[in-house]
């Protein structure tokens, strides 16, 4: 355990972030999004499929965070936003009222980003989600997130992302959405590198 200068939290040396075989690893990814987002069973079995799906569409990328002893206690994925695509074509009104539907093309979208909650608070969501937006060609990201003061949401903004529509509804979610853009390459925290 190393500490963080500045920061005042231990940093576990041992979490490695990398490329992530997603695929081939859906089952433990699963299993972290049901204990840090809240899925039942059924709600894995969903999101396995779509999942899977995802990862066959063009430039899909994912990473994760490997504990020493190869526990995968986080990750993160995404892709180039397509218009086509269901999410986009949900988002895409709420940000064309608002002038704001240009953040959908040129755009990498992250799709899902979760971390183990006994691994969060570390550094391990934002190493993800910066080193996954660092290896993209695209100038922006854009996401959303459950339309509510979360750790996700603070985390976001202290990247640099803004809100682009507040209050969006996904068919079958319980709950409203934010979507969320920033510029790429996202906001370090002053005297970091990541
Ligand atoms: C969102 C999530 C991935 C963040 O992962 P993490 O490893 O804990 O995040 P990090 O330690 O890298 O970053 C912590 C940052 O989150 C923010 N944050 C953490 N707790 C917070 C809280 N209670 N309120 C507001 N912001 C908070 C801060 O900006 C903090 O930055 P700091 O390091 O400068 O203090 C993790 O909390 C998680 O898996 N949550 C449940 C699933 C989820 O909501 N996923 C996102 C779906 S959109």
């Amino acid at each position: 355990m190393a500490l963080f200068p500045g920061h005042g939290t231990h940093r576990p040396d041992d979490i490695v972030i990398g490329p992530l075989d997603l695929a081939a690893r859906v089952d433990e990814a699963l299993a972290v999004q049901a204990v840090a987002f809240g899925l039942g069973a059924e709600e894995v079995a969903v999101r396995r499929q779509i999942v899977l799906r995802h990862l066959t569409y063009p430039g899909a990328r994912a990473l994760g965070a490997t504990t020493g002893d190869g526990r995968l206690v986080g990750f993160v994925y995404g892709m180039p936003n397509d218009r086509a695509h269901w999410w986009s074509t949900i988002v895409e009104p709420y940000l064309r009222t608002r002038g704001l539907d240009h953040w959908l093309d040129d755009s990498f979208v992250i799709t899902e980003l979760h971390v183990h909650p006994e691994h969060q608070n570390r550094g391990v969501g934002r190493a993800l989600i910066t080193t996954i937006t660092d290896g993209a060609a695209e100038p922006r990201s854009i996401l959303s997130a459950i339309d509510t003061d979360s750790p996700a949401r603070g985390l976001y903004h202290s990247l640099g992302y803004v809100d682009l529509a507040r209050q969006v509804l996904f068919p079958s979610a319980p709950r409203p959405y934010a979507v969320m853009g920033a510029p790429l390459p996202l906001r370090r925290r002053p005297g970091t590198a990541r």
